[in-house]
Formats: C-alpha cells, structure tokens, sequence
C-alpha cells in the first residue's frame, strides 16, 4: 500500500469554456507539508476546492485519507480541517463562540470541545483573547482563529489556501512557525501559496502550478538544485551593454533585468565562469560596481519553469532572454 494520504489523478475542472484545472496529478504523504506553488489564478484554490468537497469532481480521481472525494465525501469532511483563502470569520463572534460554535457544528462533546478550545488558543496564543469579538483582532490575528478552528476537529490533514496572504512579514513567520508546530504534532498539512519564501521555507515538497497544470514537483532543495546554474548578479556602469556582450558566452543560459542590475544565469559553476565574464566586461570598458553569485532561488526555479516572475500585484511579465540554442 501506498503511503499517500492525498492521492490525486488527472484532475481537471471546467469553469464554463475555462479550463482551470488541467490534469492535474500528485499525491501527499502522510506527515508531510506539501505546497502548491503559483501565481494568481492558476487553478491552486479550484483543486482545494474540489479535494474539499466544495466543487464536485468533473473529471478524474481524487483520494483523501483512504476516502475517495466522489464516493465519501463525508468521511473525507470528517478528515481534514480548512483555513480558506478569504477570512470566513463572523465579525460579531468571540474568539471564544467561534470555537465552540465549530465544536458543536461537528458534534464534539461538550468536555471536549471546552478541553479542544484550551489547548488551541495556548498553541496559536490567544488565550487573551478569548473573549474579545473577532472584528476587534488584527490579520494575523484572524489567520491564527482560522488555523484553530481548523484543528478544532483533531483532523488527519488541514488545507491552508494562501495562509499568510496579506500579512505583514513578522506575522508570517510566526504563522509559519504554528504551521510547524500542527505539522510537527502529526498533521498532514497542505498549502497553497504564491509566496516563493513561503513554499521554500514551509514544504517538504512542491507542485509548481500555472495555467492549470503542474509543472514541476520535487523538494526545494531538489528543485533549486536541479536547475544546475548559479545566478551571477552584476550592476555595471552600461548594463544593456553587459546583457549584450555576456548573453553570447556558451556558459550563460539566460540573463534577467532586474530594477538594477542583471541576473545571469549560469550553466555550471558560476565560481569558475565569473571571473572570465568579468574580465570580459573591464575589456570592453564598462565599470562592475557590483559583483554576487548566488545558488538559484525559488524564484529562480519560478523563472525557469515559467519564464515568468510571481509579484504580489500579479503576474508581470519577466524580461528573461532565453539565449537561443543553449537549452
Ligand atoms: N467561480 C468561478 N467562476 C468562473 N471562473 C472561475 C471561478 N473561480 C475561479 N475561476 C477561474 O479559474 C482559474 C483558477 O482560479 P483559482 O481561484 O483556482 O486560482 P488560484 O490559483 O487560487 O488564484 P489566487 O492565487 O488568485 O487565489 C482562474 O482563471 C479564475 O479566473
Ligand atoms: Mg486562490
């Protein structure tokens, strides 16, 4: 037997003429933090949404905890916990009746739902909060409450949709901290995230997905790893001028624009290949005011795989040059 608890075979979904789910397959180990890695609207909630039980299967096979999503889609609700991607929070509501309302709703006792809602709020620290009405907490707050309510259940897997969208950076790490500590205390956990920092920080493993499909999957290590190129950052006194010149050496796969500067993308060791580009730009009388090579990022497997940048407002459109012939 396999020891997949999220088992997920060729997946599509159809919203009208738009497919925005297009084949998509992959399984989650028990244990595991998996992520779903993508820009906006590249189908990440849809497929939550589906292995949920939220939307119905239209086309192929998805399996949680054992349960097939079509066939059990009670015993699959019974399975897991949700932190949607919009707050889901009744603004009139104490910390406190959020909880306990959640705990009735899935018909928890009432010792267990009152020893449940303690342990909870010590574990995302909100006990002084108990009693305060949720439209009085702040963002990270509110993200907190949800991952609670989502564990009131005890579930085996907890989906968390873009759980640190819109957070200042200080509260998403202490959100990626409780999302390790759930992890860590035995539930599977599923993300999705158009944050490159958070997929690399958080995930066991990753699904690149844009445009519907899943383009690539492994560990960050893995996947950063796996693109065989460092990344040398140049700023020079005639940048359009560097990209030009450098772009026609065998060794550079591609160059990026940057707001300064350009990134260079290097086939190999990049500790070998600098100092031959850099002699090479002196030669033709452009300064280097600055120099720095780097392992590829997620952002940088982001690039690759798309060819294009997640940004926060968006998707924009990279100046990446592919240098013809080299792939
Ligand atoms: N209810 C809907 N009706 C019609 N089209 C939809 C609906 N929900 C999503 N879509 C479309 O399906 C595609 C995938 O949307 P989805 O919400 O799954 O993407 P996402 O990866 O979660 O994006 P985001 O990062 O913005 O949350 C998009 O093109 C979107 O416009
Ligand atoms: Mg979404």
């Amino acid at each position: 037997m396999s020891d997949a608890i999220i088992e997920v075979r060729n997946l599509s979904h159809w919203y009208g003429h738009i497919k925005a789910v297009d084949s998509v397959q992959f399984e989650v180990k028990k244990g595991e933090i998996f992520s779903f890695l993508g820009p906006n609207g590249a189908g990440k909630s849809t497929v939550i949404n589906i292995l949920i039980t939220l939307l119905p299967i239209q086309h192929g096979e998805a399996r949680i905890a054992g349960y097939d999503v079509a066939r059990d889609p009670e015993k699959v609700r019974d399975s897991i916990g949700i932190v949607f991607q919009e707050t889901t929070l009744d603004r009139d509501m104490t910390v406190y009746e959020i909880l306990e309302f959640h705990g009735r709703l899935y018909s928890m006792s009432k010792d267990s739902r009152r020893t449940r809602i303690d342990e909870l709020l010590t574990l995302v620290e909100l006990e002084a909060k108990r009693n305060t009405l949720t439209k009085h907490l702040s963002g990270g707050m509110k993200r907190r409450l949800e991952i609670a309510r989502g564990l009131m259940t005890r579930p085996t897997i907890l989906f968390l949709d873009e759980p640190t969208l819109g957070l200042d950076p200080q509260t998403r790490l202490k959100t990626w901290e409780y999302i390790k500590m759930v992890n860590a205390d035995g539930t599977t956990i599923f993300l999705t995230t158009h944050y490159m920092d958070e997929a690399d920080h958080l995930s066991d493993r990753i699904s690149i997905i844009d445009r519907g499909k899943i383009i690539t999957s492994g560990t960050p290590w893995d996947l950063k790893n796996r693109l065989g190129e460092d990344v040398i950052y140049m700023e020079t006194t005639d940048d359009k001028r560097t990209e030009a010149l450098i772009g026609k050496e065998t060794e550079v796969r591609s160059i990026k624009r940057k707001e300064r500067g350009i990134s260079v993308m290097i086939q190999g060791d990049g500790t070998r290949v600098l100092p031959a580009l850099m002699e090479k730009v002196r030669e033709a009388g452009i300064g280097v005011e600055a120099v720095n090579l780097k392992k590829p990022s997620m952002d940088d497997v982001f690039v690759h795989y798309t060819g294009r940048q997640i940004r926060d407002e968006g998707l924009v459109q990279s100046v990446t040059k592919q240098v013809a012939g080299k792939e």
